[in-house]
């Protein structure tokens, strides 16, 4: 028999392409996570229609209502996610600031890409940090989420060089591409590791 996939949820706000990703690369049977619930704080996110069109749980935790409770919204979002049964969260441009009570509940088992080479430039506006600074080489990076927004340990990154004439949006899309390369692959590097060390 094949080994069990682990369920593997994806929290997006918006676009969704690197939800879109790990969905295509979960479609390959040997690929070790099904992806089984999508999750995003914005009820108009595009990634919940493209999850839904795709035939994978949807649904939206609008973090709103909350009046600025962030843990009493993560509380629901962790409530959808064990409800699930799910074993490991990706992060995909999901654009809440965690709070140490759900980074805590999920080491080890959250995932985040993010589009730099951290620890170079966390936070927004990546593209244009990278030109402002001059830089030759830019990329991104799947880490581990920790209470530190941009922090946790590197799982894995991909590089691409910066191009004479480059703009924000030339260099998005550049890094973008690579995005969706890395972080199926780091996913199963990271789930095969899981379960080589099975939560204590
Ligand atoms: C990506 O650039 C990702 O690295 C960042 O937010 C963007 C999300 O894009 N965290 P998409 O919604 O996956 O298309």
């Amino acid at each position: 028999m094949p080994p069990e996939r682990i369920r593997v949820a994806v929290l997006a706000s918006g676009r969704g392409s690197n939800m879109t990703a790990l969905l295509d690369a979960a479609r390959e049977p040997s690929y070790p996570a099904e992806i089984a619930l999508v999750l995003s704080n914005n009820p108009d996110a595009p990634a919940l229609r493209a999850a839904a069109e795709a035939g994978v749980a949807a649904r939206a935790i609008d973090h709103r209502p909350y009046r600025g409770d962030r843990e009493a919204h993560e509380r629901a979002i962790d409530a959808a996610l064990q409800q699930a049964g799910i074993g490991c969260v990706c992060l995909a441009g999901y654009m809440r600031l965690l709070t140490p009570w759900l980074t805590g509940r999920w080491a080890g088992r959250m995932l985040n890409i993010h589009p730099s080479l951290l620890p170079a430039h966390p936070g927004l506006h990546t593209h244009e940090r990278v030109l402002e600074a001059g830089e030759t080489r830019h990329g991104c990076t799947v880490h581990l989420v920790t209470e530190g927004m941009d922090e946790g340990p590197i799982l894995g990154q991909a590089t691409v060089p910066v191009l004479p004439g480059d703009t924000p949006d030339s260099l998005a899309v550049r890094v973008l591409a690579e995005e969706h390369v890395l972080y199926p692959a780091v996913l199963a590097r990271h789930l095969a590791q899981m379960a080589a060390v099975p939560a204590a």
